[in-house]
This record gives structure tokens, sequence and C-alpha cells, in this order.
């Protein structure tokens, strides 16, 4: 059998394209061969369901050289789905490169704290000294474009396959954390059943399901996770900009929809640039020394 086409396919979060693909193909082999070797996309496909894999980026944090390196890596493993949990900026000398650049990948975007910290919708005596020193020094590297951008920033969003937010599904404004069992059961079981949802925040990879008797459990090692969709799952994908679990790569994950796969991706960079710019910049320098150790 021989056939040919050209194929567009559009991804939505909500009403907005995440991304549209276009591929063009001409076989003469069996249908199965082309299934295959077809660019991820999603849409009414013409042949079956074709591969859907997300990168999930979060805290990014104004450091450049972490997040293009997890976007060479993001683009290394062929995805164009990019979703992005908050926190672009804060705490790291490249806040309007960094949110430049999500700008050109992504329109899926949730707000963080820090974000909103930068438009004044968070009170900046919410934050610590140092992050507070660093949100002011944010506020004069950026112009009243980037401001606005960050201001209609939503709290939380979602694609056909999951929800994501900054922090918490419950109350994402008070802008809490997950950080164990406590908190993850409580924010778990407001979620509808068989849902996945994607978390930042903490900085920390972690994800917590909720059985089918009531239990939660937890994991920490993240490396390649099934995700039952019976379930519910909370996941955090870590930070690529300021990991605080000790590793100090670049942390971010891929789902992988139709395996029910996560992957927790850890990409070394230049850390000795990115501190550099911190102090040159006259940042806090604890802010240096925390990106070379991951705390
Ligand atoms: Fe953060």
């Amino acid at each position: 059998m021989s056939f040919s086409g050209i194929y567009f396919f559009e991804e939505y979060s909500k009403n907005t394209i995440i991304h549209t693909r276009q591929f063009v193909f001409e076989n003469k082999g069996p249908i199965k061969e082309v299934l295959w070797k077809a660019p991820c996309c999603r849409g009414d496909l013409p042949f079956g369901r074709m591969r859907v894999r997300y990168a999930v980026l979060s805290d990014v944090h104004g450091n450049l050289e972490a997040f293009q390196a997890a976007l060479k890596d993001v683009e290394d493993e062929g995805i164009e789905s990019i979703v992005y949990l908050g926190d672009i900026v804060g705490y790291g000398a490249n806040p309007k490169e960094c949110l430049d650049l999500l700008r050109g990948k992504t329109q899926a975007i949730v707000a963080g704290n820090h974000d909103w910290g930068v438009t004044g919708k968070t009170d900046v005596r919410s934050f610590n000294a140092v992050a507070r020193a660093a949100i002011e020094w944010t506020i004069s590297q950026l112009d009243s474009n980037d401001k606005d951008f960050l201001d209609h920033l939503p709290l939380t969003d979602d694609t056909p396959s999951f929800t994501y937010t900054h922090s918490t599904p419950i109350d994402p404004q008070n802008w809490n954390y997950i950080l164990g069992e406590n908190e993850a059961l409580e924010n778990i079981k407001a979620l509808p059943s068989k849902s996945l949802c994607f978390v930042g925040h903490s900085h920390i990879p972690i994800a917590f399901e909720l059985h089918g008797s009531g239990c939660l459990s937890k994991r920490t090692s993240l490396v390649k996770t099934v995700v039952n969709r019976e379930r519910r799952f909370i996941i955090n994908v870590g930070s690529v900009g300021q990991p605080r679990d000790g590793d100090p790569r670049a942390s971010y994950g891929i789902f992988d929809e139709d395996r029910s796969l996560f992957f927790l991706r850890r990409v070394e960079y230049d850390v000795v640039s990115a501190q550099r710019k911190i102090l040159l910049a006259g940042l806090p320098p604890v802010l240096a020394d925390r990106i070379g150790k991951g705390w």
C-alpha cells in the first residue's frame, strides 16, 4: 500500500496553542512504519495515536546557563511541547534573557511567587531578606512589557494530559509548599480522580501517588517513574536554575503520555559562569554559593 500527505496537528492548553506541527510523508511500505517515524504530535490522527511527550520545567530563577542547557537537552530528546511551572525570575543574574527565551519556546506558563513578587501581586515583605533583595534587583532589570507579561500569568493551567501549577492545587495564590505526606495528602485528595498534577516551588523533585485504598506513597528517585493513570499523582519536577536536593545539575521532567512514564532529567551546565554573573550583578553572594552545591 502506498500513500502520502501533509498533516497539521495543534496541541492546546485551554484556548492557547502550545505548538503546531506539520509533517510530510510519502511511504510505500506498511502503515505501521510511518506511524512511529512521524514527529510527536496530537490531534485527530489519520491512522492512530502518535507519541506525545511533554517537557515540564520549573524555577529557572534567572539562571540563563542552566536554562539553555535544559532546553538543549529537551531539543536533543526531540520534544517540542514545553510546559513551564513558574518562577522564571528571581535569584539569578539574567531574568530578562530567561523571560525572552521562555516566551519564544512556549505559551504554556503559570506564575510563580517570585514572578508575582516582581509585579507587586505578591507582597515582597513575605519573602526572606535574600529573596527580597533579588526581587528588588530583578525589578530594575525588567521593562514594563516584561512586568505586564508576568502580571497576566495564570496560577494554574492544564494540557489534555495533566494540570500544572507552581505551588499547590489548593489555593495556589497562597504559595504553600508540598514537602511531606501531610500537605501532599491534603492536596492530592482535592484533585479529580485519575488526575496528574505537576508542581514546582520547593525545588526538590518528588512524586506522591494516591492509591485506591486511600494510602499515599512517595518517591524521591524519579529517574523513571510509572504513572498509573487510574490513580492520582502530584509530581514535583525540581528546579532548573536553583536545585535544592544536593545535586547542582539542572532538574526538569519529561512526561511520556502514551507510555504513562515520567523521567526526571538532570543536566550539567556552566555553574561557574552563572555564579560569576550573580557576584558581578551585586546580588547576595549566598545565591552564587548555593547553586554550586544544590542547596
Ligand atoms: Fe522558586
